[in-house]
């Protein structure tokens, strides 16, 4: 009696498991080295040659409860779940972005510009320093398939947490993807660097003349515009996705929480006294280089930066054309070098003369100190053998604050 009894037990819970699992039509994450992971695909994305998608999506598919992120990956797939050539569809970047949504209001426009007016929703932002833009938690572009982005022990990203959420709001994810078909382009390298005459765009997305000067970048290549193709290139529509691996380990009081902040070396705040951070900007071709062998067009800024704490992981971003980044503490000491990786073959991963990865850095735990106020200097070199427009220079990096709670360094 007591057998039967108890293997009544274990299939009521077998059921209750599979109505459990029914409910959530998602797949149960799955466990590797203590971590947790998933792997969820973004909304489609419908491309044609030439064509440029750049939508936002809301209220992706993220892990719930209050966590510690501890990477998040991602990758161009096909319908078929492929990986997609950088050589057929460039990946511009990924950025993933936390906001807080009222209970209980309506659905969300999936491809609006986050800058909008719109009461029911708070855009959260990273730890800075950039006053309106670079205020993603996560992204990368093209060099995503080959960077590190884990974070090592004790630390991790922390979300979900209930007491950060405001009152009345539900802490919610927004995925930002900007890809570029290059299928049968008349100059794929043109196309990735969004150069204006070859997207025969005058307008900004807002349908405001550009600068006559202005010969490339973001402006030029926004959702809908179209990069030219050869004659004869037939329009064959693709769908794709994004598909991203986020890792993470339920929050516990063991794990160091990080800061993540992004420093752009556009930014003019050792000149203007604001972190305008114009994202973007040329290299000139060189004209002097050629005599003197040298073609490197090295890009330098300073900020101070906010808080004091101990850098845990740092990476440059690079385009195409980049020659390495480097972030310096004040004395000089280098925090990170961070170089680009270029893909020398024809397979997914590895596409000759794209950026496919950055080096990244990892200084050992507590090593490497940063002091609140302290001027923080990016260099970041790009080869100016060719001109070439839209390029960046960013610095993203994660740093354990020290100044104001000491009872971490306490606790491991
Ligand atoms: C470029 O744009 C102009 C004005 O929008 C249009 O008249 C012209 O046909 C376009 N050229 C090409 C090659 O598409
Ligand atoms: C940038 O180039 C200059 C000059 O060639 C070199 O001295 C410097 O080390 C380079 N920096 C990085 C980050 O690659």
């Amino acid at each position: 009696m007591s057998l039967i009894g108890s293997q009544g037990v274990v299939f009521l819970l077998v059921i209750a498991l599979l109505a459990t699992c029914g409910q959530n039509s998602k797949a149960r994450p799955t466990f590797e080295n203590g971590l947790k992971s998933m792997v969820y695909l973004s909304s489609k994305i419908t491309l044609h040659p030439g064509s440029v998608s750049n939508k936002y999506y809301y209220d992706i598919e993220f892990p719930k409860g209050h966590i510690a992120v501890k990477s998040f990956n991602a990758e161009v797939v096909d319908e078929a779940g492929n990986p997609v050539s950088l050589q057929q569809t460039y990946l511009h970047h990924w950025i993933a972005s936390r906001y807080y949504e009222r209970v209980g209001s309506e659905d969300r426009n999936y491809n609006a510009n986050p800058g909008f007016d719109q009461s029911d929703i708070i855009m959260d932002r990273n730890a800075g320093i950039c006053d309106h833009v670079l205020d993603q938690f996560f992204g990368l572009g093209a060099e995503t398939r080959k960077t590190s982005t884990h974070i090592p022990d004790p630390y991790g990203i922390e979300v979900g947490n209930p007491l950060e959420v405001p009152s009345g709001y539900e802490e919610k994810w927004m995925l930002n993807i900007h890809t570029i078909d290059t299928r049968g382009v008349v100059d794929a390298l043109g196309c990735t660097e969004c150069r204006c005459d070859l997207y025969n765009v005058t307008n900004d997305k807002y349908g405001q003349p550009l600068d006559p000067n202005y010969g490339g970048g973001l402006s030029c290549c926004y959702d809908g515009t179209q990069c030219k193709v050869k004659n004869g290139i037939e329009s064959v529509e693709r769908h794709l996705y994004l598909k991203y691996t986020v890792k993470w380990v339920d929050w516990s009081d063991s794990i160091v929480p990080v800061k993540i902040f992004m420093l752009d070396v556009t930014d003019t705040w050792q000149n203007t006294g604001i972190h305008d951070c114009l994202v973007e900007y040329d290299v000139e071709q060189s004209t002097t280089g050629i005599s003197a062998n040298d073609h490197t067009s090295t890009r330098i800024s300073s900020v101070k930066f906010p808080i004091s704490g101990d850098v845990v992981y740092a990476v440059g971003h690079q385009h195409r054309g980049g020659l390495g980044s480097a972030l310096y503490r004040k004395d000089g000491r280098e925090i990170c070098l961070s170089k680009p990786i270029y893909g020398i073959g024809n397979e997914v991963g590895n596409e000759a003369g794209y950026v496919v990865g950055m080096s990244t850095c990892y200084p050992k735990p507590g090593s490497m100190k940063i002091v609140e106020g302290e001027t923080l200097t990016m260099e970041f070199n790009y080869s100016s053998e060719k001109s070439h427009t839209g390029v960046m220079g960013h610095f993203y990096i994660l740093v354990f604050e020290s100044s104001m709670d000491s009872n971490y360094l306490v606790s491991w």
